[in-house]
């Protein structure tokens, strides 16, 4: 089995190294697939988009064995189910694993206008709790919540085969 990822300001690239560090399988980013590896096996990490996994629909005509999505959401912010659904995985074994987001002020073009938007509409509500502060303020200032323990589930349900 080997390891694949789409990755674009460098969070979900770190979670790809880290699994390649412990389990030894070789790493690819999605551009790289090429027909040599169309029977391998793979284990896909992909980056949320507005609900949908960046870089799924490249590598589905390959052999997927399981699909990580990451992002800024905590794990129960980001129902599993939805995510299933949203992207077609059916059967696929999937994982969430929370990642992080560059500050505003770094990201271009659709990505900040989507943020900013984002921050607005959650900057209105009237009642803020603690979890909607805390998502403005990652989104404004930048967030780092790549954590090799997020992986356990993933390494486990690796090992388990
Ligand atoms: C336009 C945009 C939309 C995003 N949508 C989501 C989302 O729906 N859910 C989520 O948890 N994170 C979302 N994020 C955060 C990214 O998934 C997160 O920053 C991710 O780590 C980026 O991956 P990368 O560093 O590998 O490119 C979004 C970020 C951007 C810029």
């Amino acid at each position: 089995m080997i390891i694949a990822y789409e990755s674009k300001t460098g969070f979900t690239k770190r979670y790809a190294e880290m699994l390649a560090a412990k389990t030894g399988m070789k790493l690819f980013r999605v551009n790289e697939l090429s027909k040599t590896e169309i029977n391998e096996e793979i284990v896909f990490l992909g980056w949320l988009k507005a609900g949908k996994i960046q870089g799924l629909n490249k590598v589905r005509k390959f052999n997927v064995k399981a699909v990580c999505a990451t992002g800024t959401g905590s794990a129960e912010e980001n129902n599993a189910k939805t995510i299933i659904s949203r992207n077609k995985l059916g059967n696929i074994p999937f994982f969430y694993v929370q990642s992080g987001c560059l500050p505003l002020k770094d990201l271009k073009g659709i990505d900040r206008f989507m943020m900013s938007m984002f921050a607005k509409v959650l900057k209105k509500q009237k009642d803020k709790d603690k979890k909607i502060i805390e998502a403005i303020d990652h989104i404004e200032n930048g967030f780092d919540g790549v954590k090799e323990e997020n992986l356990i589930p993933l390494i486990q349900w690796l090992n388990s085969r």
